[in-house]
């Protein structure tokens, strides 16, 4: 398929095609960063898993009534998925505390949330994505606030059928990060990825974390982890 390269991101090529004006190419790459691209490495195979883990989670969403920019799978690494811009606001939803609920607020890893806790950040790699509020989102002119009570209540939704959907597989579903779009109707649809990169993922009996914390704090067997995912979700 012809392709334009219209945007390189940290795990991820966006390619425009000239002959489906309506449809864009999502690439995931092996490149890993963290801490806002300090830390840049390499995890073999990671591309190729993430497309096939974020493809099956993907469909399983959208056969539940998720409206996403998934259209289909176009090689290992590839999908194409509908045109859409990104609302430049990061959503994540934790159900057990980790990663920046710990450090921030001083939750005991592993902490259980009663409810939910739905969080926004300004997707800005130049400020290092601020935690912010919808008064921050609104001020910024980033999302509406039809847009915004549409983007939370599809989190939590998405978030009961991930919860469901992992713990059928053995893995508890710690925290995600999700990213909405506006297609060019615009409706607000789920775009991006949904991978070990974007969640944490425990082992449900013995809680090892099977995602992107083993490359972040340099646990050791990155790709095993992200191969163990891929396979219990096939
Ligand atoms: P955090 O605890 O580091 O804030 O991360 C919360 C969740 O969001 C975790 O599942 C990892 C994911 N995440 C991203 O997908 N991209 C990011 O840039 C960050 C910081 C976190
Ligand atoms: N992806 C982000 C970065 O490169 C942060 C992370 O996932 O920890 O900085």
């Amino acid at each position: 398929m012809d392709r334009k390269l219209l945007y390189e991101g940290k795990a991820k090529r966006i390619y425009s095609i000239p002959d489906k004006p309506g449809m864009y190419i999502q690439e995931f790459k092996d490149d890993a960063t963290a801490f806002n691209g300090l830390k840049k490495e390499q995890i073999k195979n990671k591309g190729v898993l993430n497309a096939s883990i974020s493809t099956t989670i993907f469909r399983y969403l959208m056969q539940h009534g998720i409206p996403t920019h998934f259209v289909e799978k176009l090689s290992d690494t590839e999908m194409l998925v509908k045109k859409v811009k990104i609302v430049q606001v990061e959503v994540v939803c934790r159900n057990i505390a980790a990663g920046s609920l710990v450090k921030r607020y001083g939750f005991k890893e592993g902490t259980v949330m009663k409810q939910p806790i739905v969080e926004y950040y300004f997707k800005s790699d130049e400020l290092g994505d601020p935690l912010f509020t919808e008064e921050h989102v609104f001020a910024l002119e980033l999302a509406t606030a039809d847009e915004m009570n549409l983007i939370k209540e599809l989190t939590l939704k998405i978030n009961g059928l991930l919860l469901k959907f992992f713990s059928e597989r053995k893995l508890k579903l710690v925290d995600f990060k999700l990213e909405f779009g506006r297609d060019d109707g615009g409706n607000i649809i789920l775009a991006d990825e949904i991978s070990p990169d974007t969640c944490r993922l425990w082992d449900s009996e013995t809680n090892k974390k099977l995602d992107k914390d083993r490359f972040r704090f340099d646990l050791g067997g990155v790709e095993e982890a992200y191969e163990e995912i891929n396979k219990r979700l096939s």
